[in-house]
């Protein structure tokens, strides 16, 4: 069979990356975690010292570090020149970075490419997860979802991974990653007018996991 091609695009908190795992081993396809990739380059330019509201400085270095993306929806991974990352972009610090670091145009090519060519590489297919996947990276993907859900239910699921967090300033948080992600210039946070839009607010995992499997079956 022809490779499948699966976009889930959508905000922060709505099940993007636990949808498309579980969607990804059910049906024997790879997984790509888009937002890990631009973690991933934030995290190398904090530690590297350079000044993130400076978009020259950023843009300079956006090709220096080399991030591999592990594909198995089992047990993805992420390394930036060599070094295991995988805990280490999960960190406030990191969160509250990344979007200023996405926003450099230099950044989004760098990071396309690779994101492309892992597309490219998936041999029964891949499921992609971000913000521009239907949009911008692979507009010709056969399947489109766009997942949306309050921000009271987002901010509810990030403070559960999260462990005490505070609800507020999760909640906060959030919708100013959101926003900023929204607003900016090059390939924003949005929804291709040819993507399914589901949203997951008063859904289970599972139920939103057999939606999206159905719909790839349908394309089949
Ligand atoms: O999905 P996650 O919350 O890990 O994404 C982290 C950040 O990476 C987002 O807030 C956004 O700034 C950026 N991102 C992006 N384009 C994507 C995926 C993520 O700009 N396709």
């Amino acid at each position: 069979a022809k490779p499948v091609i699966v976009a889930i695009d959508g905000p922060s908190g709505t099940g993007k990356s636990s949808t498309s795992k579980a969607v990804a081993a059910q049906l024997g396809l790879s997984y790509l975690d888009t937002g890990a990739q631009y973690r991933a380059i934030t995290w190398w330019m904090v530690n590297n010292g350079i000044d993130l509201t400076d978009p020259t400085a950023v843009a300079a270095v956006a090709g220096k570090a080399e991030i591999v993306s592990g594909t198995d929806p089992a047990a993805p991974t992420i390394t930036v020149d060599g070094v295991d990352v995988a805990a280490a972009i999960r960190t406030q610090e990191v969160t509250s970075k990344v979007s200023a670091v996405s926003a450099v145009p230099e950044v989004r090519t760098r990071i396309t490419e690779l994101q492309r060519s892992l597309a490219a590489g998936a041999e029964r297919g891949i499921v992609v997860e971000g913000r521009d996947i239907g949009t911008t990276v692979l507009p010709d993907a056969d399947l489109k979802i766009f997942l949306t859900a309050s921000p009271e239910a987002r901010a509810a699921r990030r403070s559960g991974e999260l462990k005490g967090a505070d609800l507020h300033a999760t909640r906060e948080a959030l919708i100013r990653r959101d926003a900023a992600d929204s607003s900016r210039k090059t390939s924003p946070l949005a929804k291709a007018d040819d993507a399914v839009e589901v949203d997951t607010t008063e859904l289970t995992l599972a139920q939103v996991v057999e939606c999206v499997v159905t719909l790839v079956e349908e394309k089949r």
